[in-house]
């Protein structure tokens, strides 16, 4: 089993070009009109108050090209499994959907305003997606990006790893880890919550692999 895993890591870095071409997600499916209250549906970026260029205001990014694309995008960085769209120009991420209940279909009737083809939910309605990821990741070796993840809450841990393929290893084997930052000097893998760096460790010393 850890050979073939090793194997499959492996090969898969042979086909890098392929994973930088296409991004991670494999596929965006329309769920329906669900109901959002104050204490939001989708709510994986609690905490968060910026990731990459984009800032986060209560667990939503705020943007007026919003659109289907943009908002898979965003959330795929945090290897989401659902997206929801508000008020033509919000993007909310999540790991479930549906606490509050479906809502009629009619109900999402909020043109996104970066593409007036799409709807971006209503009031108090999210129009919401799944994002499907390929079984099996490959990982990026790059620069760390200079771009980075401000929160209130921890985005990273951390583990005891000896190579930087263990590394890979442990975050190919958490669906929250979207990056890693390995420090050969202190054997020590940081998992990454999102594939940006928290600002905390953007000036740590090792290699930076982003899963693809
Ligand atoms: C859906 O529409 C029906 C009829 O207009 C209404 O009674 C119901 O409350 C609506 N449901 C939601 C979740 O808004
Ligand atoms: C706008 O959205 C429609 C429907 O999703 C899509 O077919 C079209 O390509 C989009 N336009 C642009 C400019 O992206
Ligand atoms: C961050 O990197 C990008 C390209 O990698 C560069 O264009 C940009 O100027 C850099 N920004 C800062 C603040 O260093």
């Amino acid at each position: 089993m850890l050979h073939s895993r090793l194997f499959l890591l492996i090969a898969c870095s042979a086909v890098l070009l392929t994973c930088a071409v296409w991004g991670r997600v494999l596929r965006v499916s329309y769920i329906g009109c669900f109901v959002d209250k104050s204490d939001r549906d989708l709510n994986g970026l609690a905490g968060i108050t910026a990731i990459g260029a984009e800032s986060v205001h209560k667990e939503k990014t705020t943007n007026s090209d919003m659109t289907i694309e943009f908002c898979s995008d965003f959330c795929s960085v945090g290897g989401f499994n659902y997206f929801g769209l508000q008020g033509q120009k919000q993007c909310f991420c999540g790991w479930s959907y549906g606490r509050h209940g479906k809502s009629n279909e009619t109900d999402c009737n909020r043109p996104c305003l970066g593409n007036s083809s799409q709807m971006c939910g209503g009031n108090w309605r999210n129009s919401v997606f799944s994002l499907t990821y390929p079984k099996m990741s490959c990982f990026k070796q790059s620069k760390m990006p200079n771009l980075t993840v401000s929160s209130t809450l921890p985005t990273y841990w951390s583990l005891a790893a000896q190579t930087a393929l263990d590394c890979l290893i442990l975050c190919e084997a958490s669906a929250y880890c979207q990056a890693v930052i390995f420090s050969g000097q202190q054997r020590l893998c940081h998992l990454l919550r999102f594939a940006y760096p928290p600002a905390s460790l953007s000036s740590t010393d090792g290699d930076y692999f982003v899963r693809g």
